[in-house]
């Protein structure tokens, strides 16, 4: 039986047999979305559930410690398990959004082929290639595993008999972009495309048992038709992001009802698919020229573990009345009040300087313990001096000028004591941190510094 649609103004709510690009109801432009009408005779029955039929509440002393509904399954690919808190969790449903080109069909490709290397039977599905497109990428990411089926297919209903059929365990759908609904007549990438066939899959994956992964474009204008809309319906959101121009791929977890969305992946790009790096720790400094001007490094915390950083920091007389100020990887905000508190209380003359910061690598910083490290910089292009390359600068900087404290300083020294870094500036009291930790063999040097203007005298004089 075929089920019946309505549009749906997702402003006011207003309901029309046909699609209007102005809504009659409020006026909204572009705001009608097609919408199934579930059956008159279901909503009856729903009504008329009798006790046999109602949910049974679960009695939480009956409930055993490791669910297998929550047994996990691990990839062994260590930053995609770390993000999901360990593994795959059977009939969970998973949306992996990303912008075009960063490497999502590359990602749960090779997952996947980790996954039907232990044994799982896996589905990947593509609407936007051919098999024999899908299937070359796979082998040339050195795939040749038995339990791994290709499909092309757009069509949900005929998706859903595939995988039942073959008994899968995980399931691939890439993307949701291309995916049809069997009741929805808008065309796929539509709102209400997406939309219900992310519902369809859903009922699919929690009937059924099975793993399932979406993988969704996301545009950087926030598409209204992209993965942003599905975040509440989903178990599991990941965005996978990083600039085409750079190696580096991360992979966070926004959402993640069966872990924290605490951790971040690391990954790297290369000819032969992503390579996870389990210890990032330099990874962002590879390219690091030894005494640059315009150049600090810091300790920045992700997740469970410690990354050295480098912040640039590019200095130039404006020719404009309003100079230029932009941050990429930062804070705007926050370069514009580091700005102010040089000028005000160390006495730097930047009113008239454009000003631009870049964390290098494609990173962000998301933390105000960056704030010292971005301070020197600013103050080292502006005097062309250069900084020593065997520093790292850790603190906050309050508006008053002075150097506050940060979370966990003891993990950030030990990280650039282990990278071979010789002396941390660090706010007040942080000298002994290294001592008090336990550590036995001291070889940086920890200068705790009250204020920008005390930091600036250490940072210059070496
Ligand atoms: P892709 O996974 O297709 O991106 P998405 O699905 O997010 O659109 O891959 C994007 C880019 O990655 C593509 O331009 C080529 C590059 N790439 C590599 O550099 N190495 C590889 O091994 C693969 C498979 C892709
Ligand atoms: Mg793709």
């Amino acid at each position: 039986m075929r089920v019946k649609t309505q549009y749906v103004c997702q402003s006011c709510g207003y309901q029309a047999a046909k699609w209007h690009g102005r809504c009659p109801g409020c006026g909204s432009w572009n705001s009608m979305v097609e919408e199934i009408i579930p059956p008159t005779h279901e909503v009856g029955r729903r009504l008329e559930k009798d006790a046999s039929d109602a949910p049974r509440p679960l009695d939480l002393s009956t409930l055993t410690e490791r669910p297998e509904a929550f047994r996990r399954i691990p990839s062994g690919i260590s930053e995609w398990d770390r993000v999901l808190g360990g593994g795959l969790v059977p009939g969970s449903l998973i949306l992996i959004g990303g912008e075009p080109g960063v490497g999502k069909s590359t990602l749960v490709m090779q997952v996947a082929l980790r996954y039907a290397g232990q044994g799982e039977t896996v589905l990947y599905v593509s609407g936007e290639e051919s098999v024999e497109q899908v299937g070359l990428r796979a082998r040339r990411l050195g795939g040749d595993e038995k339990s791994f089926y290709l499909l092309s297919e757009s069509r949900l209903e005929h998706i859903a008999d595939v995988a039942r059929k073959l008994h899968v365990r995980v399931l691939i759908i890439d993307s949701i972009q291309t995916m049809r609904h069997p009741d929805i007549t808008s065309a796929p990438g539509s709102v209400a495309q997406v939309r219900e066939g992310t519902t369809f899959l859903l009922d699919f994956a929690k009937t059924s048992g099975v793993a399932t992964l979406i993988v969704g474009h996301v545009t950087k204008s926030g598409d209204i038709a992209g993965p942003r809309m599905l975040e509440h319906m989903v178990d599991t959101v990941l965005y996978f992001e990083g600039d085409r121009d750079h190696f580096y791929r991360l992979l966070r977890a926004m959402k993640n009802r069966f872990g924290s969305t605490y951790e971040l992946g690391v990954f790297e790009m290369q000819d032969r698919g992503l390579i996870p790096h389990e210890t990032p720790g330099e990874l962002f400094l590879r390219e690091r020229q030894e005494e640059s001007i315009g150049s600090a490094v810091l300790v920045t915390i992700e997740g469970t573990r410690p990354f050295l950083l480098e912040i640039q920091a590019l200095l130039v007389p404006s020719l404009y009345p309003a100079p230029r100020r932009t941050a990429s990887g930062y804070d705007l905000n926050r370069l514009h009040m580091l700005l102010a508190v040089l000028e005000k209380k160390a006495g730097l003359h930047l009113m008239g300087q454009d000003a631009y910061v870049n964390v290098v690598g494609g990173m962000r910083i998301g933390e105000p313990a960056g704030d010292l490290a971005t301070a020197l910089a600013i103050a080292s292009s502006f005097r062309e001096r250069p900084l020593s390359a065997r520093d790292v600068y850790l603190g906050e900087i309050g508006l008053t000028g002075e150097v506050r404290q940060i979370p966990r300083l003891l993990e950030r020294l030990k990280e650039a004591q282990s990278r071979g870094f010789r002396r941390a500036l660090v706010p007040p009291k942080g000298d002994r941190v290294l001592e008090q930790g336990g550590e036995k063999h001291i070889s940086l040097e920890v200068v705790p510094v009250q204020t920008i203007q005390e930091a600036l005298m250490v940072a210059f004089a070496y």
